[in-house]
């Protein structure tokens, strides 16, 4: 401490605060990486003198200048590029490859990985998330954290597992410090979820909490009040029954509403068994 290259502690406690809020979490490499940097330009080329030069010697070339950042797309071609790469995909290993090829939006900058998907694609049931938190980030898939231990034990208590069910999120990056997805990342998004849903067609949508149902549904109805009313997701020649249910993680900050998630689960498992909704 002391010299003027360190912080003093209240400083470095401030500076460290600042950087969790804004979502730099957690440690995942022992040196640090700048990801907003520019590419460093080269050099300009100091020109040779005239007398430093031998008579009938070509005079240099100027080293080639690095090329230009590319320029930020505009919102609107940002979603035409995803509706393109979106409906070209035929198989979901294509969807996967297009959503990786994306340049359009920025969580894929500050994420450390695509998380796509996990689970059957043939399966019946296709649950959809928010979007990864650190632990998905880290590992490439969803709902592998402690809200997915939650999700695994839900889905055990009505006599299924993952490799029954397949499932995804509203986002495949990981948005800084787990905030809620902004409207324009779900929209930029958008054109990829509408593909997966309509390369997977499953019997039935589960949607985990209030994002999917906002962004999928169009629906700004609080999830305490859409949770376990059956909905239908209506595109092209599709027409899905959809259930709203609690999220995991708000069950693990609020025990007490295990119950109503109970309720939901007995009807998903009802729709399986009976293949009726009862809407
Ligand atoms: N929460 C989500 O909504 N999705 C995940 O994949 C993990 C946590």
């Amino acid at each position: 401490m002391g010299d003027e290259t360190t912080l003093d502690a209240v400083t470095a406690r401030a500076a460290l605060r600042f950087l969790v809020e804004a979502g730099a979490d957690e440690i995942l490499a022992d040196t640090p990486v700048h990801r907003f940097a520019l590419p460093v330009a080269a050099p300009e080329p100091r020109l040779a003198s005239v007398e430093a030069r031998p008579a009938n010697t070509p005079p240099p070339r100027p080293a080639p200048r690095p090329a230009p950042a590319p320029a930020l797309i505009p919102a609107g071609d940002q979603l035409e590029s995803a509706r393109a790469l979106a409906s070209a995909a035929q198989t979901l290993d294509a969807l996967k490859e297009a959503v990786a090829r994306f340049e359009g939006c920025s969580l894929k900058i500050t994420a450390n990985s695509l998380v796509f998907a996990d689970g059957n694609p043939h399966g019946a049931v296709m649950l959809i998330g928010e979007a990864p938190g650190s632990d998905e980030d880290r590992m490439g898939k969803p709902f592998v954290g402690r809200s997915g231990q939650l999700l695994d034990k839900m889905l055990g208590a009505i006599g299924i597992d993952r490799t029954q069910v397949y499932i995804t999120n509203v986002l495949p990056w990981r948005p800084p410090g787990n905030r809620t997805p902004t409207a324009e990342e779900a929209a930029l998004c958008a054109p990829f979820l509408l593909r997966h849903i309509a390369l997977v067609r499953p019997k039935v949508l589960v949607l985990l909490g209030a994002t999917p149902a906002k962004h999928l549904l169009n629906n700004d109805t609080g999830i305490t009040r859409l949770r376990g009313r059956w909905q239908r997701y209506q595109a092209d020649d599709l027409d899905i029954p959809v259930l709203p249910t609690f999220h995991p993680a708000f069950l693990l900050r609020s025990p007490l509403s295990k119950k109503l998630s109970w309720m939901d689960l007995l009807a998903l498992q009802h729709f399986l068994t009976a293949g009726q909704s009862g809407e």
